[in-house]
């Protein structure tokens, strides 16, 4: 059973003056539970169309969001399942502490559990000292870090973030990225919402690129890697000499390139792939996706 299923899943909102917006088009996509999965679109795309259809806060048009197999309109789903908001907003006059127990309480959690989750999990989001604190008096990105903790309490099996790197710092993003690793080591699914690149590459395992409400395309982000070889930067000298040689080759040159280095005896010192950026491949289908369109 697939930790997420959509399934010719179509939003359409009333617009200004009868116009309709089809937020959603026919998205299909299943992820496997242990997956972590980036949905990278520009804004506008469909992905908080999509992540809340997920949770069953708005409904689709048409199609269906399963959850573990249960319906996203079903209650039940929600309880296997970790939600971070695109804009996280709290009941400010609580601390991060009163936070978590209310979180944790929600979900049925005894006094004891609650406790020793969120003493782990405020220090992990570096929350602990701020905790007495009321939540009007954070700043942006403790405010995202909190809403990352609320999210771990009831340790969830699938975990739906809607941008859950932005507004925070560079140490911030860092945190992040290792927590959803860590998750997924635990064999838990992480589906993310992103318009940034470099998020996809240090953490997913795939990545579906979303256009105006349609998924372009489902991509293994290893392989997109891999494919994305354009050529490789080589070092190289011969051995006992000061200076050394730079050379960009193509990739069909290197096997010659590099038997011709071993048989003059230099020694190699450095040979790095040189690749199309994921950034490069996002760029692409978007002004494909939009010449389409004319
Ligand atoms: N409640 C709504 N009413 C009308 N249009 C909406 C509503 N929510 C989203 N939209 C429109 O649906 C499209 C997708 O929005 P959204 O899913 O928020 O995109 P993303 O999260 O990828 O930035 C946008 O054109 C947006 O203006
Ligand atoms: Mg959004």
């Amino acid at each position: 059973m697939d930790a997420i299923e959509l399934v010719d899943l179509t939003k359409i909102f009333p617009g200004k003056k009868g116009a309709r917006v089809k937020a959603l088009d026919h998205l299909d996509l299943r992820v496997p539970q242990g997956e972590v999965f980036g949905f990278l679109g520009p804004n506008g795309a469909g992905k908080s169309t999509t992540i809340k259809i997920l949770m069953g806060l708005i409904r689709p048009t048409q199609g269906q969001a399963r959850l573990l197999g249960t319906p996203a309109t079903l209650p039940q789903a929600r309880l296997t399942t970790g939600y971070l908001p695109e804009n996280p907003a709290f009941y400010d006059y609580l601390n991060a502490s009163e936070y978590l127990t209310f979180i944790g309480q929600s979900f049925k959690l005894d006094t004891t559990t609650i406790a020793a989750r969120s003493e782990t999990i405020l220090h992990r989001l570096s929350l602990w000292e701020a905790r007495k604190r009321p939540i009007r008096s954070y700043s942006k990105g403790m405010v995202q870090r909190l809403g990352i903790a609320q999210v771990l309490v009831h340790q969830p099996e699938i975990y739906i973030l809607d941008e859950p790197m932005s507004g925070l710092d560079p140490i911030g993003r860092a945190l992040v990225k290792e927590i959803i690793l860590e998750l997924k080591a635990a064999g838990k699914c992480v589906f993310f919402s992103t318009h940034i690149t470099s998020d996809v590459e240090a953490v997913c395992d795939r990545v579906g690129v979303i256009l105006k409400g349609k998924l372009q395309t489902v991509q293994e982000v290893g392989t997109l890697m891999e494919k994305g070889i354009t050529g490789y930067h080589i070092r190289h000298r011969m051995p006992g000499q000061e200076i050394f040689k730079e050379s960009t080759i193509r990739p069909e040159e290197l096997q010659v390139f590099m038997t011709n280095i071993f048989q003059s005896g230099e020694e190699v010192i450095l040979l790095e792939p040189l690749r199309k950026n994921l950034e490069a491949f996002f760029l692409s289908i978007v002004s494909q996706g939009s010449s389409n369109d004319q």
